[in-house]
């Protein structure tokens, strides 16, 4: 599909860049979801240097966060549209967030508490 390959591209150009990737911003609101947008969490997560990550999908695009997206740890901001969060775990935790923008994602009152780092600003 021609819209995949210009994801695959991106995701090219990621696997040949070296040293830190420390933003990263894709807005693809005129295509479907595809398997490539998770290929390129996935690479982000292995070095998890990412600390601003946007994620803006198309209305009826509604991408489901891969497992692997909850390995960028060192986020401090995150905006998201159109995305769901299915995983329902516990263990992961945001603590660097400052900023969260979530356009229509679903995410589950349990799922939420991952992004929630309200008590560490209780100093
Ligand atoms: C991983 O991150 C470090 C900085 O924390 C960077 O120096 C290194 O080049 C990165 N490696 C890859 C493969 O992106
Ligand atoms: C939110 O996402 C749902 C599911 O993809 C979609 O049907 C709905 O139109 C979206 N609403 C808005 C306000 O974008």
């Amino acid at each position: 599909m021609i819209k995949c390959k210009v994801l695959h591209a991106i995701y090219t150009v990621l696997l040949l860049h070296h040293g830190p990737v420390l933003e990263f911003s894709l807005c693809v609101s005129q295509l479907p979801s595809c398997c490539e947008i998770d290929q390129i969490i996935l690479h982000l997560a292995k070095n998890t240097t990412v600390e601003k990550f946007s994620l803006f999908m198309g209305v009826s695009y509604n991408h489901k966060l891969p497992k692997s997206f909850f390995s960028l740890q060192k986020l401090t901001h995150l905006n998201l549209k159109n995305c769901a969060v299915e995983l329902q775990s516990t263990i992961f935790r945001f603590e660097r967030l400052t900023s969260l923008c979530f356009h229509n994602v679903s995410i589950t009152k349990k799922m939420l508490i991952s992004f929630n780092t309200q008590e560490l600003h209780s100093d």
